[in-house]
Parts: structure tokens; C-alpha cells; sequence
């Protein structure tokens, strides 16, 4: 392992909320539970180009939140309990575009993890150089894009469904509106291992069926088809209870208040900032209850997004610390399967172009993943 530089390359949100590479310090004074990584692969979310689009980024802030590397660094708490060790291949989230910790995202050089919410990946990862189906994860490129997805589904299923991880039969279909998202893919894994659901149905594009159905969905419903909203409504008998909206735009959020039961309690995960206010007066249900969540809340303090100010919220850190332990295992014997990544060639440079792409929605089921090293 090089020895660590002073400086990193990163692309950032400049002040022209326009994506550009900068040079910035690494930071090398750890807290006790953090790792600094030498990044491998970075991949992109909506949420990157949403914190640069909306001006909620801080100004010269890391843009990425997905991303596997190598540790080349451990905080003193890490040191002491041995969970990680320079030459680990790991891969997390981290929030990047953050006005508290403008130093720190996933497309840069080096970055800081919270070895609390880091996988490990004990026979090492291979940098594969180019396109990876969809499969066990074994390589950077892979690894670099399951953390948002996973913890998020973790965060939506367990936390905001069940308050833990759910043990007990609910005897109720579980609905993912965005099957082939990042988000979906990982959910419907996520949904089959806990096992609670009496079935997994997701709306998708028929394409994805087969897809869709090997990670372990059960019906798909094509939101395609103009006749989507009855056809769920027929297909659950009006009894439709648990909805997660892994779309969350303004058209789902209403298709979601819409498939939900008229008369059952009712609770619909949203990952944006919308809710029953965004559902015309007239449509809106009282049965129906709206949970917005945010992985944000992962590292246990208070979240400035511009545009909102989000409190603290420690139970969702510690419910989340917990279930990375719980899903580490699944992760690493293949049973949690990453999306199909899609290699961007260029590395950092084409970060604002990734960004772009994911705006126009031009990723259809898979996930964009630049590499920051060519070799490793
Ligand atoms: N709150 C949080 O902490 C959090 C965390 C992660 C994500 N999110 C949010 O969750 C949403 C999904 O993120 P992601 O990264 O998972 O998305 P993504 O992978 O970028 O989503 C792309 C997929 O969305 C599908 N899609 C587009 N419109 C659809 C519709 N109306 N119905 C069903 N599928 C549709 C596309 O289908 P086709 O293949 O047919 O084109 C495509 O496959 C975003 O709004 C994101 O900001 C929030």
C-alpha cells in the first residue's frame, strides 16, 4: 500500500452548484470509529445530482454516497476492537454533498467511513474493468453499489414498518412501487429474507420481470399499463396495507395513496420529501398514514439540507448499526445479490455526466459506477 497523500482529487459541488473536480486535504484525524479508505469504485444515486440540482449541497462538498475501497486507515476504537485493518476491502454510504462534512463523499480519492455501517468483505474484491451483472458480490464495482439500497431498505422495511427486524408473520402482501430501482432490487431481497409478507408484489416495467422475480418478487404490475391502479386494487382486494414508494415523485406518490385499502390502516413509506399534501384534497384516505425517511439519519446527528433541517434521529442510527450486523452474512455468502452495474470509463471526470444521465432517467435496472483507480 502507496503511502497516504496530503491532497485528494474529488468532484464536488462548486459554487456554481455545478459539478467540478477539486483538489482538498485528506483528512487523516479519525474519530475512534472511523476508517479512512482509499476509494475503488464510487456509484451514483438520484440524491447526487437532487443535492446539486436543488442547491441543498454544501458549497465545494463531495458529491457520492455509494462506494467500496480500501482501508488505509483506522480510528483508535477500531484499532483497539480489530473489526477493520489497513489492506480491508470494504464497502458504505456516506453522506455525500453534506454542508456539516463538505470533505466527505464517495467520488474522491479518499474518503472517511463509520466503520459502524461498513461491510467487510473477507475473501477481498476483484476491480473487474467493466460491466457486472447483477450477482453475488465480488468485485469493487459491485460492492460500490448495494450500500444506499440496502441500508435504505433496511431503514424502510424494518425500522419505519416494524420499529426492528421483523420476525412475525404479517399475513399482508408488503408493494414496492420501483421494483427495478437500486432502492426496489435490494428491498425485494431484503423483504424475502425477513420472510413476514404473505407476498411481494412490485411495480415495474415488464422488462425487468424475470429480474425481478429471481432476486424474489412474486407479481409484477407494469406502470406502463393504464390500467395499473385497478389492476392492483382488483389483484389485493381492496386490502392493500404495506406500500413503500421507491419512486417518490409526484405522480407515485398519488398512484400509492390510490392502490392503497380504502378501509385497513395503511402505511406508505416515502423516500422524498412528500406526503398526503401532495395528494389532491379529494383523494386523500384517513386510513391511510404517510412515513417520510431519510438515510441521512444513519450517523445520529442533526441534517442541514438547506431546504429542511432534519433533527437528529439516534434510534434510526442505532436500529441501523444493528442491522448491517444482521445482513452482513447474507451479503457476503451471495444470498444478497447487487443490481447489474453499468461502468462509466472515465472516472471522476465523467461524474457530471453520470449525475446527468441519472436526472434524465436514463438508467433503466442497473447502476452507474465510475472507477477512481484503474488498477489496484
Ligand atoms: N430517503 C432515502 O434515504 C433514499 C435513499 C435512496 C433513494 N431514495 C429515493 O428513492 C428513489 C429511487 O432511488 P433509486 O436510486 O433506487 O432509483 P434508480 O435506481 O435511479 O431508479 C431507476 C429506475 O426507476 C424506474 N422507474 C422510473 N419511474 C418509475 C415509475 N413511475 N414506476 C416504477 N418504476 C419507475 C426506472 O424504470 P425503467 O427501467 O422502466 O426505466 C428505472 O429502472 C429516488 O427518488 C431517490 O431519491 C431515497
Amino acid at each position: 500500500m502507496s503511502t497516504i497523500p496530503e491532497t485528494k482529487l474529488a468532484a464536488v459541488c462548486d459554487d456554481n452548484f455545478k459539478c467540478s473536480i477539486k483538489s482538498l486535504p485528506v483528512v487523516r484525524k479519525l474519530g475512534p470509529s472511523q476508517i479512512l479508505v482509499k476509494v475503488v469504485s464510487a456509484a451514483g444515486n438520484p440524491t447526487d445530482w437532487k443535492h446539486v440540482a436543488y442547491k441543498m449541497a454544501g458549497i465545494n462538498s463531495v458529491i457520492g454516497c455509494d462506494l467500496s475501497g480500501i482501508v488505509v486507515e483506522v480510528g483508535s476504537e477500531v484499532a483497539q476492537n480489530s473489526s477493520f485493518k489497513v489492506g480491508d476491502h470494504v464497502f458504505s454510504m456516506v453522506h455525500g454533498c453534506s454542508r456539516a462534512f463538505p470533505n466527505n463523499g464517495a467520488f474522491a480519492e479518499y474518503a472517511v467511513l463509520d466503520s459502524n455501517l461498513t461491510f467487510k468483505h473477507p475473501k477481498g474484491l476483484k476491480l473487474n474493468g467493466e460491466n457486472v451483472p447483477g450477482g453475488p458480490i465480488t468485485t469493487f464495482e459491485g460492492a460500490s453499489s448495494i450500500n444506499v439500497g440496502l441500508l435504505t431498505a433496511g431503514l424502510a422495511i424494518g425500522f419505519e414498518m416494524f420499529r426492528k427486524i421483523p420476525t412475525e408473520k404479517v399475513n399482508s402482501p408488503l408493494l414496492i412501487w420501483g421494483g427495478a430501482t437500486s432502492f426496489g432490487q435490494c428491498a425485494i431481497q431484503l423483504a424475502k429474507i425477513f420472510n413476514v409478507f404473505s407476498e411481494i408484489i412490485v411495480v415495474a416495467s415488464s422488462k425487468h420481470e424475470s429480474h425481478l422475480k429471481s432476486l424474489g418478487a412474486d407479481k409484477l404490475f407494469d406502470y406502463n399499463d393504464e390500467n395499473v391502479i385497478q389492476n392492483i386494487k382488483s389483484y389485493t382486494n381492496n386490502k392493500l396495507a404495506y406500500i413503500i414508494d421507491g419512486v417518490a415523485n409526484h405522480q407515485t406518490v398519488v398512484q400509492c395513496n390510490a392502490i392503497a385499502s380504502d378501509t385497513l390502516p395503511v402505511h406508505i413509506i416515502e423516500l422524498t420529501f412528500l406526503n398526503e399534501n401532495d395528494v389532491p384534497e379529494n383523494e386523500r384516505k384517513s386510513n391511510v398514514k404517510f412515513t417520510i425517511t431519510f438515510l441521512y439519519w444513519a450517523g445520529g446527528y442533526d441534517v442541514d439540507m438547506g431546504i429542511a433541517k432534519l433533527p437528529a434521529r439516534p434510534e434510526i442510527r442505532e436500529f441501523l448499526i444493528s442491522f448491517v450486523k444482521y445482513i452482513q452474512p447474507y451479503v457476503i455468502d451471495g444470498t444478497i445479490k447487487h443490481i447489474p452495474v453499468t461502468l462509466v470509463p472515465g472516472g471522476l471526470n465523467k461524474v457530471s455526466e453520470l449525475l446527468d444521465d441519472i436526472q434524465n432517467g436514463k438508467n433503466s435496472g442497473e447502476k452507474y459506477v465510475i472507477n477512481v483507480v484503474d488498477k489496484i
